[in-house]
Parts: C-alpha cells; structure tokens; sequence
C-alpha cells in the first residue's frame, strides 16, 4: 500500500511513523512537496491531516485524483455535491477507544427517563495551535448523548486532546472522560481507515469513521 500523507506535522509526522514501523510506502506532501494531481495518482490511497483551511485549498485535486481519502482535517464545511470518484472515510477524532466512549455515551439517552433535572456539561482542553473551537468531538459527545450540553472550550500548551463529560444531578455527580496522550491514536486510526477503504467496496461517497469503526470493532 503506498499511502500519501498530505501533512507531516504533529499528527501527519506520526502516520508517517507507524507506516515506516509497518514497512508501509508513505510520500509525504507538504509545502515542500506540493500536492498534484499526478502526484497524487502515483498514491492507492490519501490521508490528509492538513490544517482545514489548506485541505480546502486542495480540494479540488484531491477529487480529481479520484483516490480514496481518509481525512481527519478539522473546523471545515465541505462543500455539497462533490462528486467523487473514490469513497472517502471522515473522522473528527480517529481514536479507536472513542468506539467504547460512544457506546457509553449513547445510555445517557436514557437519562431523561431517570430524571426531570439534570445538566449536561462538556469540557475541551486542546492545544493552543487548534483552530477550531469547540472540537468536533465534543459537539459529538453531545449528539450521542441526545441532550443540550453546555460545552466549554480551552486552549492550553501542547494538549492532544481532553474531553470531560459530566452529568449534574441533584445531589451526585457523573463523570466521564477521555484523554488523549499520544497523536499515535489518531495515526493509527486513520491507517485502520485506510486499509479498510483498500479491502472494502465503498460507494463513492463520504463515509463517517465513528459509524464504520463502531460496526466492525464493537
Ligand atoms: N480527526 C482527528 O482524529 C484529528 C486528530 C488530530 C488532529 N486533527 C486535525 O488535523 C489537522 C492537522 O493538525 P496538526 O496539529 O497535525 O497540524 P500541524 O502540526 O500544523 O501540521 C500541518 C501540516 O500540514 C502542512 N500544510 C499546511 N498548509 C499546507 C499547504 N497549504 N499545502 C501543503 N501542506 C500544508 C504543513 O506543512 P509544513 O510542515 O511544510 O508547514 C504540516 O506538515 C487539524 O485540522 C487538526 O484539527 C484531527
């Protein structure tokens, strides 16, 4: 498999590890190699974790290219009506632990039944670089609890990712959270995503990681 990293900075650099550990073929493009179409093309499939302004710079090769894509660029609307040529796997947050996290969260469903008040509170600590605020996976958290949650953001040093749930009651407290330690999770997420675009017979369309990873890993 010849991966094309599009970006090697603090999560790119570590697909580029692992696919080096894996003996995987990894070009990497960056602003010393710009993106091509015929570049691109050289590639069976792409991984981008470009910030989100440059992912949409390059959107229109990408498509172009009609090679599968995993992207885990941030903070964008994609336009509609892309028509693709290749199935593409999105994903706010490539952990693989975040499958048993949803699976939690999704019982908070329930919460309404037990209870006539309560609060629902999501805290987002990342670090100062991101551009996005709040992060796709809190505004995740809060759709798979299906309830209003007051999400706050921080931005702070070098943090990978800290997301905390917590579930205010009348007199007790539930509390849930998942922290990030290592940009690996994320690499090695988006490399399951891309050998699983390989081995399956995707339509080309957008495909939501979160959706895929849960039915084949839980
Ligand atoms: N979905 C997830 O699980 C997940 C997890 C972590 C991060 N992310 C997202 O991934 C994205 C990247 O985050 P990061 O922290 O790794 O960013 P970063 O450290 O700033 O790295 C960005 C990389 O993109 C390259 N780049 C920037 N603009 C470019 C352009 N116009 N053309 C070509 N290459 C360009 C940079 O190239 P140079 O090195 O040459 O400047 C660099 O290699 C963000 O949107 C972030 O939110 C997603």
């Amino acid at each position: 498999m010849i991966v094309g990293l599009l970006g090697a900075g603090k999560t790119g650099s570590k697909v580029q590890e692992i696919c080096h550990e894996q003996n995987l073929s990894c070009t990497v493009f960056n602003t010393s190699n710009p993106i091509t179409v015929e570049k691109l093309q050289t590639c069976d499939v792409l991984v981008s974790f470009l910030p989100g302004p440059a992912f949409l710079e390059v959107l229109p090769m990408i498509v172009e290219s009609a090679k599968p894509l995993v992207s885990g660029s941030t903070g964008i609307d994609l336009p509609q009506n892309l028509n693709l040529k290749a199935p593409w796997i999105i994903g706010h947050n490539f952990s693989l632990g975040m499958n048993l996290v949803h699976a939690m969260i999704n019982i908070l469903q329930k919460t309404n039944k037990l209870f006539d008040e309560f609060g629902l509170a999501i805290h987002e600590v990342h670090h100062t670089k991101k551009l996005d605020a709040p992060s796709g996976t809190a505004l995740k958290w809060e759709k798979w609890s299906g309830n209003k949650a007051q999400i706050t953001s921080e931005r702070t040093g070098d943090v990978v990712g800290d997301h905390i749930l917590s579930l205010n009651l009348d007199s007790e407290t539930i509390t849930l959270r998942h922290e990030a330690h290592d940009r690996r999770i994320f690499a090695k997420g988006a490399l399951w995503a891309a050998h699983y675009l390989l081995k399956n017979n995707l339509s080309n369309d957008i495909h939501d990681f979160e959706q895929i990873a849960g039915k084949e890993l839980l």
